[in-house]
C-alpha cells in the first residue's frame, strides 16, 4: 500500500538535510519498490514568517491525512525575542500533543568507525548501545499553570511539573517493552529526593514493573547522579527511562558520547505506532545554508520510522547498513571528522548514502 510522509524541513539546517532525505526515499522508490507520497509542509519559524503560526492548520491538516511525519529542526536567533507561545519550538511542542505523541525514543549507538570523534576516551564509549526513553508530552513541558507575572514592582515566573499515574505507566510500559528485546535492564531516572513528582514517578514505575514484567530488571536514579554516570561509565545503562525535561537534557549527553550529535536520530509515537521523526539535534543556525551539516541524524530517523511506523523493516535494515557503509568508507562531515581526515559536505554525505544503498540493491 502507497505510505503518505509529511516532510516539515523546518528551520536552520533543515531543509538543507531534508534534501538529503529526499534523495534516499526517491532511491527507495526506484530500487527497493518502495510505495510511497510525500508532501511538505511549514513548521516553526518559516511558517511563523509565511503564515505567523509556528504550526498552521493547512500543517496540521497534512499531518492528520499521513501515516508518518519526517522532521528536520525548529527555532533560531531571528525568532529568539518572541513569547514562548510564539515560538517555533512551540509549532513542535503542539505536533507532539496533537498527536499524543509521548514516547520519545532517542538510542544511542556508537560507530566504531567513529570512536575517534568522541571526546570520552575510547574504552569508555567503544560499543555503546542504549536507548533513552522520554516521556515527551507531558511534565513540566506542559504543566499548568504557568506564566510571568509582575509583582511588587518585579517580574516572577513560574511553571508547574505535574505527572499522572497514567502517563508515568504507559511511558514505562514502552520502556519495558523495549528492554524485552534488549538486556532487560532499565533505569528510570528522577529527582526523588526533592520533588513530589518524581516520587510518584518512582512508586508507579516500580509497581508497574514489579506487577507486569517481573523478567525485567529496574534499578532508580537521580538525575544528577545519572548525567555524571553518563560520562562516567556510559554502557551501565541499558534502557533509561525518565520524564521530559531530565530526557531532554539527558538525550543531549548521551548524543555527545557517539561522537556528534549529529548522529543521534528520534522517534516520537502514539499508542497507535504513527511518529513523528526527528534528528535529536536543533536547527544549528550557526552553520545553515553552508552545506556542512551532517544529514545522517535525519538519514537515520528515517530508518525509525521505516522501521517503527510503517513496517518496513528489510528497508530500515538496508538504509542503516548503507549509512553504516559510508562510514566505513570514510566519509565524514565536519562534526564527526578528526583533524586528520577530511571533511565532505551534507550533500555529499546524502549522496554517499544514495550510493551505497543503490549498490545494496
Ligand atoms: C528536543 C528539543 C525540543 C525539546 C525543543 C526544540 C522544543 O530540544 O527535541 O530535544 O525541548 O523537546
Ligand atoms: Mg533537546
Amino acid at each position: 500500500m502507497t505510505k503518505k510522509i509529511l516532510l516539515l524541513p523546518g528551520d536552520g539546517i533543515g531543509p538543507e538535510i531534508m534534501k538529503e532525505a529526499v534523495k534516499v526515499i526517491d532511491t527507495l522508490k526506484q530500487s527497493f519498490g518502495f510505495s510511497c507520497e510525500v508532501e511538505h509542509a511549514l513548521i516553526g519559524g518559516e511558517a511563523i514568517d509565511q503564515k505567523q503560526d509556528p504550526l498552521p492548520k493547512e500543517t496540521l491538516d497534512l499531518a492528520s491525512s499521513a501515516d508518518s511525519i519526517l522532521m528536520g529542526a525548529v527555532g533560531g536567533p531571528k525568532w529568539d525575542n518572541l513569547l514562548p507561545d510564539k515560538r517555533p519550538e512551540k509549532g513542535l511542542l503542539r505536533i507532539r500533543k496533537a498527536f499524543d505523541l509521548f514516547a520519545n525514543l532517542r538510542p544511542a549507538l556508537l560507530y566504531p568507525q567513529l570512536a575517534q570523534a568522541s571526546t570520552l576516551k575510547y574504552e569508555v564509549v567503544s560499543n555503546l548501545n542504549m536507548m533513552i526513553v522520554r516521556e515527551l508530552t507531558g511534565g513540566i513541558y506542559f504543566g499548568e499553570p504557568r506564566g510571568i507575572n509582575l509583582k511588587d514592582g518585579e517580574h516572577a515566573a513560574f511553571n508547574t511539573m505535574i505527572y499522572h499515574e497514567h502517563e508515568i505507566t504507559r511511558i514505562t510500559k514502552v520502556a519495558c517493552e523495549i528492554a524485552n528485546k534488549r538486556q532487560k535492564r532499565i533505569c528510570s531516572v528522577d529527582k526523588a529526593n526533592v520533588l513530589e513528582v518524581s516520587q510518584l514517578w518512582r512508586q508507579t514505575t516500580e509497581d508497574y514493573v514489579k506487577t507486569n514484567y517481573p523478567e525485567i530488571s529496574l534499578s532508580h536514579m537521580y538525575v544528577d547522579n545519572a548525567a555524571m554516570q553518563l560520562v562516567r561509565n556510559p554502557k551501565q545503562f541499558d534502557v533509561i527511562v525518565t520524564g521530559n525535561l531530565f530526557g531532554d537534557i539527558l538525550s543531549d549527553c548521551a548524543a555527545m558520547l557517539t561522537g556528534s550529535i549529529g548522529m543521534l536520530p528520534s522517534a516520537s509515537l502514539n499508542d497507535k505506532q504513527f511518529g513523528l521523526y526527528e534528528p535529536v539535534h536543533g536547527s544549528a543556525p550557526d552553520i545553515a545554508g553552508f552545506n556542512k551539516a551532517n544529514p545522517l541524524a535525519l538519514l537515520l530517523s528515517l530508518s525509525m520510522m521505516l522501521r517503527y511506523s510503517l513496517e518496513s523493516h528489510e528497508l530500515a535494515d538496508l538504509l542503516d547498513k548503507a549509512i553504516d557503509d559510508v562510514l566505513t568508507e570514510g566519509y565524514r562531515t565536519k562534526d564527526i571528522a578528526t583533524l586528520q581526515e577530511n571533511a565532505v559536505s551534507c550533500s555529499t554525505m546524502g549522496d554517499a548514502v544514495q550510493a551505497a544503498l543503490q549498490k545494496l540493491s
